[in-house]
């Protein structure tokens, strides 16, 4: 019985079939209940029961390799069909849905964009950066209010060491790499301790822009902001420029540009000003030259700074600013785009 067995099990390693007919007429002749299998059972009953451990294990191995010599040859017959039967693998494939970019990331990209094109390129530096970068070299002096002004986190134990409260520490870096003319816009994260609520977050971005030059003057920031809000908002865009007060730039001004809802005959958006205030401008202040290495008898040069989430709410009145950063696909849906 056991050479039987043998025999049956060298004959079912060595089968093959042309077609699924074929396959199921091996399926009967061995696995079936009349099948081969099926009838070394009966007579297993007979044998001598000091025989029944051997010859036990070798029919279920005969039925282990004839059960999967079918199945691997069912499923060699089923590769066969799709590759040469009717499903065509050269038809394009259903179109697979893709994610959608996060707003900030469409407006910070659209910003960036319109100033590669006025030449500028980009420049990046840390997050969690050093006094001298973020405050000292752009002329705050050590008790300088302004410190308060911009909530400062600190990193514990490290009074030097803080999270970057506003992106000008890149304008630091860039200066102390490289000499004029420089032209650079800078993107990126920045943190201030405030409380969380639908108007502030204690994290949010900015983009910076510096331009440094030979004989670079306030009417280049004022055409070059110009240039940005009508690429921006559109054609029809003014802007205004406010005298304001930042410790590296002087003169310094805030720009407003006519609101983008109403067109500056004053509505809900703009509380009825007509004007949106979006960034901070001015010309870089001589000493932030000077502590970074840069002749300021020769050179001068303008900066300005943005909010992303700012020109996000205008372009898109998103009204909390929390929805930013929580991740929710229903509101990140929103934001269909191809690039
Ligand atoms: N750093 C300023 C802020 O965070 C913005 C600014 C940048 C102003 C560059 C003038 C020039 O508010």
């Amino acid at each position: 019985m056991i050479e039987r067995i043998q025999k049956l099990i060298e004959e079912v390693n060595a089968l093959h079939a042309q077609n699924a007919e074929e396959v199921e007429a091996l399926r009967i002749k061995y696995l079936s209940k009349k099948g081969e299998v099926n009838a070394l059972m009966n007579d297993f009953r007979t044998v001598p029961a000091e025989m029944k451990k051997e010859l036990g294990m070798r029919i279920n191995e005969l039925k282990a390799c004839a059960l999967e010599k079918i199945n691997s040859l069912r499923d060699a017959l089923q590769v066969a069909e799709v590759a040469g039967g009717d499903i065509d693998l050269t038809r394009t494939p259903y179109p697979v849905r893709l994610g959608t970019r996060h707003p900030l990331t469409l407006v910070k990209n659209e910003i960036v964009d319109i100033f590669s094109r006025l030449g500028f390129t980009l420049a990046e530096g840390p997050e969690v950066e050093d006094d001298w970068h973020v405050y000292s070299s752009m002329n705050f002096a050590d008790d300088h209010p302004a410190r308060d002004m911009q909530d400062t986190f600190f990193v514990e134990a490290h009074p030097d060491i803080i999270l970057r409260s506003h992106t000008s520490s890149v304008q630091a870096r860039t200066m102390e790499r490289q000499q004029p003319p420089i032209r650079v816009i800078c993107p990126g994260r920045v943190y201030r301790n405030e409380a969380i609520s639908a108007r502030a977050h204690c994290f949010f971005h900015q983009v910076e822009g510096l331009y440094i030059d030979k004989n670079v003057s306030f009417a280049d920031l004022k055409q070059v902001l110009l240039l940005f809000a009508q690429e921006m908002f559109g054609t029809d865009t003014k802007i205004r420029l406010r005298p304001s007060y930042f410790p590296f730039t002087e003169p310094s001004a805030e720009m407003d540009v006519s609101c983008t809802i109403c067109g500056g005959k004053g509505c809900s958006m703009c509380k009825g000003a007509g004007w949106l205030e979006i960034l901070g401008c001015g010309m870089v202040d001589p000493a932030v030259l000077e502590a970074n290495g840069i002749d300021s008898t020769q050179y001068t040069g303008y900066a300005f700074g943005m909010g992303i989430e700012r020109i996000a709410n205008l372009k898109y009145q998103v009204k909390d600013l929390r929805l930013f950063s929580e991740n929710d696909v229903r509101f990140l849906d929103e934001f269909q785009s191809a690039n």
